[in-house]
């Protein structure tokens, strides 16, 4: 059976010692009340992996960075590789935020190489992909995400595409209060569950975890896990408040 996630991207949110409490808050609570349904990412910044690392090492909590580089070393001032965020602990790297996508114009090849020094550093990639509200209103959400897929992702090997989560933000959805009914969820998950399996095979389609994003909280994450095709989330703001979160994890 397919794994289901729930991580939390921070996003630029928590200065270190904020964090550092966060995340040892959220470990002492899932170490003494394990999430049986569904594996825990947390995602801060850059700055809190290694330490946050330290506090989640004895525990069951994963721990993943927002970004990587898309070269593997050198002169890039300011840049943070995939091998780096490894030796951190990390096991998991988010690729390809529409944030990422609309403010540092990171497109499609750019991505497709972030991914694959990600897998080469040994991480797993959680991979975003999902539509403006223009393109859904003119109904090309579909084409929109076929192509963030098939030019990011399908170039991959079979074995390294088994190293891929997927997670659909639409992004008229992401920090708005807005969220995807749970039949538009599903409608899109199961498209990009064809679409690997076209690509990939039944089997890689039904082992692929898909994580649903965009304005998730307690009160609506029960109804959206309960599509069949949607397999935990990414969760944003409410990633922030430990019962929010606890809570979030809790309705896989
Ligand atoms: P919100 O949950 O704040 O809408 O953000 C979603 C998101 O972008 C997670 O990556």
């Amino acid at each position: 059976m397919r794994k289901k996630i729930v991580a939390g991207n921070w996003k630029m949110n928590m200065d270190l010692n904020e964090g550092y409490r966060l995340a040892e808050s959220i470990n002492n609570y899932f170490r003494q009340k394990p999430s049986t349904k569904a594996e825990v990412v947390l995602c801060p910044p850059f700055i809190h992996l290694a330490g946050v690392a330290d506090i989640l090492k004895d525990g069951n909590v994963f721990l993943g960075a927002q970004n990587c580089a898309s070269e593997p070393s050198g002169a890039y001032t300011g840049e943070v590789s995939a091998v780096m965020i490894r030796s951190t602990g990390a096991q998991f790297v988010i690729i390809g935020h529409s944030e990422r996508r609309t403010y540092y114009n990171e497109d499609n090849k750019t991505l497709l190489k972030k991914t694959i020094q990600a897998l080469k550093a040994g991480l797993k990639v959680i991979f975003c992909c999902g539509e403006v509200i223009q393109e859904r209103e003119s109904g090309i959400h579909f084409d929109v995400v076929k192509r963030q897929l098939e030019e990011g992702l399908f170039s991959l090997s079979a074995e390294d595409f088994s190293r891929i989560v997927i997670a659909y933000e639409p992004v008229w959805a992401i920090g708005t209060g807005l969220t995807a009914t749970p039949s538009q969820a599903q409608e899109m998950h199961k498209f990009i569950r064809d679409l690997v399996e076209n690509k990939y095979g039944i089997g890689a389609a039904q082992d692929l975890t898909i994580l649903y994003g965009g304005s998730c909280k307690p009160s609506n994450a029960r109804e959206i896990f309960a599509e069949v095709d949607v397999d935990g989330g990414l969760i944003g703001g409410a990633s922030l408040k430990k019962e929010d979160f606890i809570a979030i994890v809790e309705a896989v």
